[in-house]
């Protein structure tokens, strides 16, 4: 396939997605949701799976209840999953037989519940060790999500560890969580924060976060795969080239825990953070995998019940990891349910998963090419370039979120439009917001192709206003 690599848009085209479509346009786009009309035939077209060769998609489908509904008089079509997945019947079975069976708090009770809550929630931790082949599951701190878990390393290791002058390396490419908590820590110590730019394909560029790094790098912050440009770093390499400065890595795996195989010991990250809800686990559960020697040196970061070891009136005592960064009842029933996610996919296998995602994602890229005026971010896939599944995109001359709101009224397609998190990068790339389809593992083609005619719909109802 021969993909010719998008230019960078002009900045005529940076100011027309400054402000939404004209006033015209949306007074237009007002009415014909008001009447509740049909733009064209595309929701008559809606494709249905061949029975005859089951993708992933077509035999995971059944599997959550919530895809197979009509939102706003049209089969729902949902392609936000990088913003978060949806739950197999499993997981929400598994946070029912909970409040149903054996809510109790951990750690604290000798009654049967409290135990049985405890073993559960302890077993959800030995499932993310083994998930991402932690040699120990004391390696793994349950936190609320990843942001906490950024947090987390950034107040205890970085306040301990961080010095005026000393630098910490990121990428232009960021999500906020994984930026601002550096910032943060950052001004505190007096340390600079360095940001490595994309190269000409709009990945980050490795070898520039090569040059950069030296003596006064301590921390690499970086994230495994964008979740704008669906690029996936060399971590292994990355962490290679840090330990030669001394430095250690942080890897923000929220991109690519859920969607392939993560081996921390493979890739030799010191810290690696992911949230359960974009892997078909719960909301409110994520965790911090660091290696055991990093999480015994590191100070508490909460303080209060459960992470202690004795409390006196002038100072406490703390408990070993993960304990030690645990404080307060934790979000048990998430957890457990977190562990119910990692036994689906592992029932799948992370390979597979990745495996049809890569083909699914190369599909969403070649058929998104045939929007008229159309812009994708990050690299072109090819046989060297795996993207993610995912696809960030714009319409010249059209606004994303009048774009994402059309085709949700208008075709039950659920996408998201904004700057993703990643303002930094939308500026880097001259825009400020993008619109972004993005896959997971019970996605098929079929809704690919459906999201498509949507969206040549939704460009020809705006374009027919000029
Ligand atoms: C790459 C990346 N990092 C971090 C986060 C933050 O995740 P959470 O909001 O679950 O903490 C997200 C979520 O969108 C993400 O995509």
């Amino acid at each position: 396939m021969e993909v010719l690599l998008p230019k960078l848009p002009s900045p005529s085209y940076c100011r027309s997605i400054t402000t939404r479509t004209t006033s015209r346009v949306r007074a237009g786009f007002r009415r014909l949701s008001y009447l509740h009309v049909r733009a064209s035939t595309v929701n008559q077209e809606v494709a249905e799976p061949t029975l005859s060769s089951p993708s992933l998609g077509h035999t995971t489908r059944p599997h959550f209840p919530i895809l197979h509904q009509e939102v706003n008089g049209s089969k729902l079509v949902y392609i936000d999953n990088a913003a978060t997945s949806q739950k197999p019947a499993a997981v929400v079975k598994a946070l029912q037989d909970y409040y149903e069976g054996y809510n109790s708090n951990v750690h604290r009770g000798i009654h049967y519940l409290s135990a049985k809550a405890t073993d559960e929630y302890e077993s959800a931790r030995r499932k993310v060790a083994a998930f991402i082949n932690a040699s120990d599951s004391r390696e793994i701190v349950f936190t609320r999500n990843a942001t906490e878990a950024i947090n987390l390393v950034a107040y205890s290791w970085g306040l301990s560890n961080l010095k005026q002058g000393d630098e910490i390396v990121l990428t232009v490419a960021e999500h906020h969580s994984a930026i601002v908590p550096w910032q943060l820590v950052a001004q505190k110590v007096g340390a600079v924060l360095k940001f490595v730019n994309l190269n000409q394909d709009e990945i980050p560029d490795i070898d520039k976060l090569k040059e950069v790094l030296s003596k006064k790098t301590k921390i690499v912050a970086v994230h495994h795969v964008s979740n704008v440009l669906a690029s996936v770093l060399p971590i292994r390499d990355i962490a290679h080239w840090a330990h030669g400065v001394g430095a250690k890595v942080l890897v923000d795996a929220c991109q690519s825990v859920p969607h392939m195989v993560v081996d921390v010991q493979n890739l030799d990250a010191d810290f690696l953070v992911a949230s359960s809800h974009k892997m078909c686990g719960p909301t409110g559960i994520g965790f911090l995998y660091g290696k055991m020697d990093l999480l015994s040196s590191m100070p508490p970061f909460l303080g209060g019940g459960e992470m202690i070891s004795d409390v006196y009136l002038d100072h406490s005592t703390y408990a070993e990891p993960p304990s030690r960064f645990e404080a307060g009842t934790p979000a048990i029933g998430e957890a457990i349910g977190l562990g119910a996610a990692i036994d689906y996919l592992s029932g799948i296998g992370m390979q597979a998963i990745h495996e049809y995602e890569v083909e699914l994602g190369t599909y969403l890229y070649e058929r998104l090419l045939s929007v008229p005026n159309i812009r994708i971010y990050g690299p072109a896939p090819s046989k060297e370039v795996k993207r993610a599944s995912l696809c960030s995109f714009n319409v010249d001359n059209l606004h994303p979120t009048d774009l994402a709101t059309f085709l949700d009224q208008q075709h039950g397609v659920a996408i998201r439009s904004g700057h993703h998190c990643a303002q930094p990068l939308h500026r880097y790339l001259g825009v400020n917001a993008s619109a972004r389809a993005s896959l997971y593992f019970y996605n098929t083609k079929e809704d690919v192709d459906n999201f498509i005619h949507a969206l040549h719909d939704t460009v020809s109802f705006f374009n027919s206003f000029k």
